[in-house]
C-alpha cells in the first residue's frame, strides 16, 4: 500500500466513525418538531470533508487520547461548523443556493427554519460535549466546553463572520484580512486540534506551543485555499457556487495577492506548520498528512 492509500484508509475509517456518531446522536426526524429535526439532519449528514473531526482525531493520536471522547469532540466541532455554514449561506449573509452539492438549508426548507437549525445545532454541540458519559475528568471536560465556546463566539468564528460582513465592499489590508480569516475559519480549526489533544494526558508546555502554532498556520491556510478555490475551481467540484467572492465584491487572499501568490502563501503556511510538527515526534504523522491535504485539496 502506498503511503497515500494508507492515509486515505485512515481518513475513511475516521469519517465512518464520525458519520455513525452523527447518525445516531442527531435527533430522529420522526421526533417532534419533525421539520426542524429533518433540517438539522439535512445540514449535517451526507456531505462535507469532516476536516475538523479528523484534526481532532489526529491530535488525539498525538496525545494518546482514548477514541470515544475524541469522536464526541470532533462531532461537537462539526455541529458548530455545520451551523456556521447554514447561517453563512442565508440571504442576509452570503446568499448562497448550493452547499455540499445540495440546495442550501434555507432553500430546501425556509429561512426561519434555517435560522433555528443553526441555533439548535449550536446548542446540541454543547449538549454532546458536556455529556457526563464521555468519561473525561470533569475539570478537563469543562475546559473543553470553554474552548469550544471561545472558538465559536464573538472572539472566534462568530466575530470573524461579523468582520467578513464589515469588509464586504471595503478594502481590508492584508493584516486585517489575516485577522478576519484567523477568526472566521482559523478559530474552529485551532479548537479542533487543541481540543483533540486535550482529551489525552497533558502535553509538555513546549509541545503545546508547537501544536498551537501548527493549528494557527493550518487554520489560516484553510481559508486562504478556500479563497483560491472560490476563484479557480468549478462549482461541480466545489459543491458550492464558484466565483461568489468576486461577485459579492469580497476582498480575499485571491483578490488581494493574486492566485499564484495566494497559493504560494498557503504553501509557506504549510511549511511553517510542518516545522512546528517536526518537534513533536512520529505520532504527529496524521497531523502532517492532514496539513498537506488542507493545502493541496481540490474542494
Ligand atoms: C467551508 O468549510 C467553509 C469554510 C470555513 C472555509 P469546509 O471546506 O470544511 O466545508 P465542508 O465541511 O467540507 O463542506
Ligand atoms: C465561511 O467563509 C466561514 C464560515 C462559515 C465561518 P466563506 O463564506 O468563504 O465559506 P464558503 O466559501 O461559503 O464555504
Ligand atoms: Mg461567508
Ligand atoms: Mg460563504
Ligand atoms: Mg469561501
Amino acid at each position: 500500500m502506498t503511503r497515500n492509500a494508507e492515509f486515505e484508509g485512515w481518513v475513511q475509517a475516521g469519517q465512518e466513525l464520525l458519520e455513525r456518531y452523527l447518525q445516531q446522536h442527531l435527533p430522529a426526524s420522526t421526533l417532534a418538531p419533525q421539520r426542524l429535526h429533518e433540517a438539522m439532519r439535512y445540514a449535517v449528514l451526507e456531505g462535507g470533508k469532516r476536516v475538523r473531526p479528523l484534526l481532532a482525531l489526529a491530535a488525539g493520536e498525538l496525545a494518546t487520547a482514548p477514541l470515544e471522547p475524541l469522536i464526541a469532540v470532533g462531532a461537537s466541532v462539526e455541529l458548530i461548523h455545520a451551523y456556521s455554514l447554514v447561517h453563512d449561506d442565508l440571504p442576509a449573509m452570503d446568499n448562497d443556493i448550493l452547499r455540499r452539492g445540495k440546495p442550501t438549508c434555507h432553500k430546501q426548507f425556509n429561512e426561519a427554519l434555517a435560522l433555528l437549525t443553526g441555533d439548535t445545532l449550536q446548542s446540541l454541540a454543547f449538549q454532546w460535549l458536556s455529556d457526563p458519559r464521555l468519561g473525561l475528568d470533569p475539570a478537563r471536560q469543562l475546559q473543553l466546553v470553554q474552548q469550544l465556546a471561545l472558538a465559536s463566539g464573538s472572539r472566534g468564528m462568530g466575530g470573524g463572520q461579523a468582520m467578513d460582513l464589515e469588509n464586504t465592499n471595503q478594502n481590508p489590508t492584508l493584516p486585517e484580512l489575516e485577522a478576519m480569516h484567523l477568526k472566521k475559519t482559523g478559530a474552529l480549526i485551532r479548537a479542533a486540534v487543541l481540543m483533540g489533544a486535550h482529551c489525552g494526558p497533558p502535553l509538555e508546555e513546549k509541545a503545546q506551543r508547537h501544536l498551537a502554532h501548527y493549528a494557527n498556520c493550518i487554520g489560516l491556510a484553510f481559508q486562504v485555499v478556500d479563497d483560491v478555490l472560490d476563484a479557480e475551481a468549478d462549482t461541480s467540484v466545489l459543491g458550492k457556487t464558484a466565483g461568489k467572492d468576486a461577485a459579492a465584491n469580497k476582498t480575499t487572499y485571491a483578490s488581494t495577492m493574486g492566485l499564484s501568490q495566494a497559493r504560494a502563501f498557503a504553501q509557506e503556511l504549510l511549511e511553517d506548520a510542518l516545522r512546528a510538527l517536526s518537534q513533536l515526534g512520529p505520532r504527529a504523522e496524521r497531523l502532517e498528512q492532514l496539513a498537506h491535504f488542507i493545502v493541496h485539496r481540490s474542494h
